[in-house]
């Protein structure tokens, strides 16, 4: 079949099929394996979350003790990898070093046979359990300090704080961000997940695929939105001047980062979350003026825009949530991606299971049939 109208942005195109996660943009419903994502960021930990979206069930207690005792074992990064992450430029965006790190993380793994689903598993484990490693590691590592490596007995989120710190994290920090990761890892066929899909096509592993993923999330349309949405507030910098910077970006006819949704055309379901997570945390670590201005800008760009169907995304509470935490601002895209990646692998395994290599079509617009000129002759 060739089709031959162009649909920008291949938006609302089925790319595959798949039983991952289902979205209804209208009212706001996002879901994983079925499971409201309300109902999961109330009651599920990101390891049980994980298991869900790669197997498709709810965990019982001894497969999420045997699952988590695995993504410990696979936490432990080899040497190798912590001397390429030593060997990479200091001043490299952690997303940049994320993207390489998975790539890294292929070099120093068993090969995968695709063939194999013990073999799949291990490998979708290595990644789910190793990203938030990598990003802690990077993280002390291009400030000057030394890797610290995992501690047993800890979860996903608690690690990473503890990756981070070296510290023995609090229990509201560890709680905030294992919602926070819950919130963020699985979302059907956006631009990454679709960008580790094409990649996974091609019969290759997962560490290729989701560095590929990694690289679409860091644009700013996408999941790189998040650390912009903080620089924004940062530059509106009291809710006063709020209304005056609306209107000059209404007039340079910008877009304001943290709204809007190729799919929701409501407030997207996840920013309701993030929203009431961010209120819990000033609630018990003091409040931020940036909090009140993202409240004033809300209200302005909504009743603006929202009748045009405009309105708070994921990305636009998670930072706050993040910069109270005491994280900085350039590694909040990162901290999507860790979580993310068992979104990934789960399309992953979906498309390892019933692989057709994506190669669309195109609308030809360029010349036909031209007659050679010499080099004298142009
Ligand atoms: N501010 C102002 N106008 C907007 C915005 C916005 N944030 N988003 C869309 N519009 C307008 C846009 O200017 C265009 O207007 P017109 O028809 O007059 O030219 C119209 O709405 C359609 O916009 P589009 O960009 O063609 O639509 P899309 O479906 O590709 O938009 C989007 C999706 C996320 C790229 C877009 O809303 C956007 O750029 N938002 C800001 C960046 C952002 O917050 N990204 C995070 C997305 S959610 C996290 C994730 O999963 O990646």
């Amino acid at each position: 079949m060739t089709t031959k109208e162009l649909v920008p942005g291949l938006a609302g195109i089925p790319a595959a099929e798949s039983a991952v996660s289902y979205i209804d943009g209208e009212i706001g419903i996002l879901e994983y394996r079925g499971y409201k994502i309300e109902d999961l960021s109330a009651h599920a930990t990101y390891e049980e979350c994980a298991w869900l979206l790669l197997y498709g069930e709810l965990p019982k207690a001894a497969e999420l003790a045997a699952f988590s005792k695995d993504l410990e074992r696979l936490r432990v990064l080899p040497d190798e990898l912590i001397a390429m992450l030593k060997a990479m430029p200091k001043g490299a965006h952690p997303m940049r070093a994320l993207q390489a790190s998975l790539a890294g993380l292929g070099m120093v793994s068993p090969a995968v046979n695709l063939k194999d689903a013990a073999s799949r598993d291990e490998a979708a484990r290595r990644v789910i359990a190793a990203t938030p490693v990598l990003v802690a590691a990077w993280e002390r590592i291009r400030s000057g300090k030394e890797y610290v490596a995992p501690k047993a007995g800890l979860s996903t989120a608690a690690n990473f704080l503890w990756c981070l710190d070296g510290k023995q994290p609090s229990e509201i920090a560890s709680r905030t961000l294992d919602c926070a990761l819950v919130l963020h890892a699985e979302h059907t066929m956006n631009a990454s997940t679709f960008a580790c899909r094409v990649v996974a096509s091609t019969m290759n592993d997962p560490y290729t695929s989701c560095s590929a993923a990694v690289g679409a999330l860091f644009g700013p349309l996408h999941g790189g939105a998040n650390e912009v949405v903080l620089k924004q507030l940062e530059t509106i910098g009291k809710r006063e001047n709020v209304a005056a910077w609306y209107a000059a970006k209404r007039e340079k006819k910008e877009k304001v980062m943290g709204f809007g949704h190729r799919v929701y055309k409501t407030k997207d379901p996840r920013a309701f979350n993030l929203q009431r997570l961010a209120q819990q945390l000033f609630k018990e670590l003091g409040t931020t003026p940036l909090y009140d201005i993202a409240l004033a800008l809300e209200e302005l760009v909504t009743a603006d825009l929202g009748p045009r169907g405009i309105y708070p995304n994921v990305d636009f509470f998670s930072g706050l949530v993040y910069q109270k935490m005491g994280l900085h601002t350039d590694v909040f895209t990162p901290i999507f991606a860790m979580a993310r990646v068992s979104g990934y692998c789960a399309h992953w395994l979906e498309q390892m299971l019933d692989n057709k290599l994506f190669r669309p079509g195109q609308v030809y617009t360029g010349h036909r049939e031209r007659t050679w000129k010499a080099l004298e002759q142009r």
